[in-house]
């Protein structure tokens, strides 16, 4: 067999890997670390607000992104998850206040998806900090900055998502069958 198509043993190979993620993993909680952030926010009243944070230029951290949906009681567990399983560290989900959803009742929809992704994330073995749900209207943009902050400030404490290493996500997804997950959210 020629030299270049020399495979390296398995075992080496895997080993070097760990080696080289978990020290990743400890240099990204240094100070030079900053949280990568998924806002799902609706359409009407999160998504204005942070607009009104823009427009008034008000200061916030800026290590989110945001997903705009027509209304909170749209956000399922399946997104949530979605977005730790893509990487994210934290996952704020917005909406309207109580008696201000153009759905009436989407936001109340939305506290009880909540719940049930709560428990899904608690069953993946994540901090509770690393989810929030918070309603903050069109006029709140000072209050959309307050929340992005104490949001960005509370992730970072926690540090790197152990579900951003796709190594990690597979051997959780064994502990945690499809069943299982499906018994947790329905
Ligand atoms: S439209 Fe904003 S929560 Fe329903």
């Amino acid at each position: 067999m020629p030299a270049s198509t020399k495979r390296k043993p398995r075992g080496k190979r895997g080993a070097k890997k760990t080696r080289d993620t978990s020290t990743a993993r400890a240099e990204a909680r240094g100070s030079s670390w900053d949280p990568r952030i998924v806002v799902f926010a609706c359409n009407w009243c999160s998504y204005a607000g942070a607009d009104t944070a823009g427009v008034s230029r008000i200061q916030h951290q800026p290590h989110f992104r945001m997903i705009r949906v027509m209304c909170s009681g749209r956000i399922q567990p399946g997104f949530v998850l979605r977005a730790f399983e893509k990487g994210a560290d934290g996952v704020l989900v917005s909406g309207c206040h109580f008696g201000d959803c153009h759905y009436v009742f989407g936001n109340e929809r939305a506290v009880e998806q909540f719940e049930k992704t709560k428990n899904v994330v608690r069953l993946l073995g994540l901090e509770e900090g690393r989810l929030r749900l918070e309603w903050i209207s069109a006029a709140e943009g000072v209050r959309f900055a307050e929340v992005i902050n104490e949001f960005t400030d509370q992730v970072r404490q926690l540090g790197p998502s152990p579900l951003a290493d796709k190594r990690v996500i597979s051997s959780q997804s064994s502990v945690i069958s499809k069943e299982r997950a499906a018994e947790v959210v329905h």
